[in-house]
Formats: structure tokens, sequence, C-alpha cells
């Protein structure tokens, strides 16, 4: 593992560019949903615009920002909205459309209609669909993949990707816009196996900078696991463990606002992950 040194840092910080893509990846329950709401926090502290996207199928995103039970309950995830998939696809919702449908359905509008403001954060829920691969390509899926590849391209905003389980949410074709992929591991062989797993996924769709995160760290000879483990990858940073994520979960508040101390490894996680595009900008340039 190599540390990223202090490089463009304060150019970062006097001008922050507005758009940042930023897909978070990684094991089941290594805390890929916590370091993303943390990272929503501080952009928002930050003054900038936040999509955060849900892509589990039970969706938690949401409690760990702190939305409240009103908001949650009106966010429907977008593949569960049958009526639009059938009207963008040009199908009909009882699936008797025949083979046809449109694999370019119209979707701008559907970030902004679906989601939900907290705190300066709007939130869109993905729900469940197989995806790529040898999984199903059906006309919720269509509609999915044109939305994650119209968000990641075309909104201005710093977009927060919680990829749930794998990186089938991230086809060929949005891959390319993913500015940065944080790998989020626990000190654990079994989630730094599957960050491995994930180094091997994301470089065959096309994710080229990937930055390692280590969660739950507890104590040195945690730092020292990760550093004698982990897959050959930039680290962004490390999380402590948080004695306060349980109070966090119970009050329905954000860990963020509770967490000064998780606020201030989030702003450094953030902070060398946008340093990380700048320079794949002027290696790609
Ligand atoms: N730094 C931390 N300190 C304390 N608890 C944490 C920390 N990070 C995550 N957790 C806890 O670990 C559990 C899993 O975290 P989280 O839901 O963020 O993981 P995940 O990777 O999104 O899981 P899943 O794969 O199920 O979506 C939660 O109970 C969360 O509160
Ligand atoms: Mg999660």
């Amino acid at each position: 593992m190599n540390v990223h040194d202090d490089g463009h840092r304060d150019s970062i910080a006097e001008n922050p560019p507005r758009a940042l893509k930023i897909a978070v990846a990684g094991k089941g329950g290594v805390g890929k949903t916590t370091l993303t709401s943390l990272l929503a926090g501080h952009f928002v502290g930050l003054g900038r615009p936040v999509l955060a996207i849900d892509a589990d199928p039970s969706p938690c995103l949401g409690s760990a920002l702190g939305f409240p039970a009103e908001k949650l309950e009106r966010l429907v995830p977008l593949t569960e909205m049958d009526h639009l998939i059938a009207e963008r696809t040009g199908t009909s919702v009882d699936g008797g459309s025949g083979a046809f449908f449109k694999l370019n359905p119209r979707v701008s509008d559907l970030p902004d209609r679906l989601s939900q403001v907290h705190n300066g954060v709007r939130l869109l829920l993905l729900g469940a669909v197989q995806q790529g691969g040898g999984g199903c390509f059906c006309p919720a899926s269509a509609v999915l993949q044109q939305l994650v590849r119209h968000v990641m391209l075309a909104r201005d905003e710093v977009v927060l990707l919680d990829l749930y389980a794998g990186v089938e949410h991230l086809g060929r074709a949005t891959a390319d816009s993913v500015d940065v992929m944080l790998v989020v591991a626990e000190p654990s062989q079994r989630s730094l196996k599957t960050v491995a797993q994930i180094k091997r996924l994301a470089s065959d769709i096309g994710v080229t900078n990937l930055l390692f995160v280590g969660n739950k760290v507890s104590s040195t000879e945690d730092l020292q696991f990760f550093s004698d483990n982990a897959p050959d990858l930039p680290v962004a940073g490390f999380l402590d463990t948080s004695e306060l994520a349980i109070q966090a979960d119970r009050s329905g508040s954000s860990l963020y606002s509770i967490d000064r101390a998780l606020a201030t490894s989030v702003a450094q996680i953030a902070n060398r992950a946008e340093e990380s595009c700048l320079n794949k900008v002027s290696i790609a340039s």
C-alpha cells in the first residue's frame, strides 16, 4: 500500500470542482453505507450539492443519513416503479409487451422526481435488479442502467454511489465516468479478499482510479494488519471504530453529525479521493 502525498490539497481547497463521482464498494457489512453517509455529511458541510444513490435492495443509506421516517416512506426504489418503467420503455406493466423495449429510455427527470432531500443531501434508491454479465436484461434494468449512466455523466453534483455488494451497477459505459472508487474493508482476511476481487472486477470494466479505505480500526494492530495484508492500492484513509455508531442508529441521526473524530477522518479521505481525480486527469492528459 502506498499513501498519497499532500500534493494538490491546497488547490482543491481553494477551487473545488463541482462535479465529483465517487463509487463505494466492498464486502457486505464492512461499512460502505457508513462511509457514504460520512462523505455526504462532509461535502454538504463544504456547501457542495450531493446526490447519494443507494443500490442496496434493502436500502439503509437513508437512515444512515438521518432521513426522517416520513421522507423514507416517500422514497420508492426505481425498480419498483412498474408503471414508470413500462411508460419509459414502451412496454406494459403486465409484461405483455413482446420481446422489444426501448434500450435508451428517457431518465433525465428521474433523479429529481424520485428523490427526497434532507439536510442538503438528495437521496435516490435504485432497488433490486439483476445486472450486467449473465444477469437479466429487462425493462427495469434498462431504465436503471440508463439512470446510473445519466447520473454519472450529466449530473453536476458530488454523486456518491453506495454500490451494495459488487460492482455490477456499473456497466462499461458508466465505469469511465466514475472519478474514483473507494474500496472499503474491515481488518479481516475475508474483507481484504473481497478488495482484491473488486480490484480485478473494476479493472475489467475500466474503473482505473481505486483507493483503499480501512474501516473499524480499534487498535494499532488493526492498522498493522491492513498494512501487512491489504492488496496493493493507494490508501485514502482509515476510520476508527466509533462508539457512537449504535447511538446514531438508535436515535436515527447521522453518524457524521455526532462523531467529530470520524468527521475529521472522512475529510482526509474525501480530500485524497478528490486529489486522486486531479492526478488521474493529469496522467490522462
Ligand atoms: N467505523 C465504524 N464504527 C462502528 N461501527 C461501524 C463503523 N462502520 C460501520 N459500522 C457498523 O457496521 C455495520 C455495517 O455497516 P454498514 O451498513 O455501513 O456496512 P455496509 O458495507 O454498507 O453493509 P451492507 O453490505 O450490508 O450494505 C453497521 O451496524 C454500522 O453501524
Ligand atoms: Mg450498505
